[in-house]
């Protein structure tokens, strides 16, 4: 068997995920190196689609750049599917999300949409949620006190810094990365941190859940449903 490496399992699940795009609709677009493959796949059929809902300034850069057109997700009201990749999965479909800032924005276009189809390659699919650093949005002056909510149960939660700086996300906020969690009830703990105040994301996608996972393996895509 040969193997391939991440990037080209990348580009595998990236043009699978084409089956799922509805010709003459709009497909819900999210972030990452993973997504961007998909989106490099996709505008080989963007004259059967009507355009995109992007879930990040990145995502949307690069959609227009190959020509594909991005509408504003209010002017959408419900999007057949949605593509995006995932830090972890779960068997359930549960996963954590949100590695490349994007998460409020991907939470938002994966509400909208009627099936969301995970793309990612094997090393993502997990027993339990929490070895990768949970990223969680917050309003700047809340930073400090999600972070001592984190301590107090626990867990070690760190600013995310871009050149000695916070990170400001595209929608102006702070980003708070947390490990040392088990996330044994993905449902319970979203809705847990989801209602801390300052809290505007949590990266736990389990209300938001996948549908499908295609997830790249050295023996092909295998197609997981949930
Ligand atoms: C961005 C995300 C990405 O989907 C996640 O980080 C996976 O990215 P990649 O495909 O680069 O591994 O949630 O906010």
């Amino acid at each position: 068997m040969t193997t391939l490496s991440q990037d080209e399992l990348k580009t595998l699940v990236g043009q699978a995920a084409l089956k799922y795009v509805v010709p003459g609709e709009i497909v819900g677009v999210g972030t990452g190196s993973t997504v961007n493959k998909f989106i490099d796949a996709l505008a080989s059929i963007k004259d059967q689609i009507r355009g995109a809902v992007s879930s990040s300034v990145a995502s949307t850069e690069r959609l227009q750049a190959l020509g594909i057109r991005v509408f504003d997700a209010n002017d959408v009201a419900e999007l057949a599917v949605y593509i995006d990749g995932a830090d972890e999965i779960d068997h359930h479909g549960y996963m954590i999300k949100g590695g490349g800032a994007a998460l409020t924005r991907e939470k938002i276009v994966a509400a909208q949409s009627r099936q969301f189809v995970c793309i990612a390659d094997d090393s993502k699919l997990v027993q339990t949620l929490g070895k990768y650093p949970l990223p969680v949005e917050v309003i700047p002056m809340a930073a400090q006190r999600v972070m001592r909510q984190f301590a107090a149960m626990g867990a070690q939660a760190q600013l995310r810094l871009r050149y000695d700086s916070p990170l400001v996300t595209d929608n102006g906020q702070y980003l708070v990365d947390v490990t040392g969690l088990q996330i044994s009830d993905p449902l319970a703990f979203e809705s847990e941190v989801n209602q801390w105040p300052g809290v505007v994301t949590v990266g736990v996608f389990a209300l938001q859940k996948a549908q499908i996972c295609l997830l790249g393996t050295a023996a092909g895509v295998k197609t997981l449903t949930f």
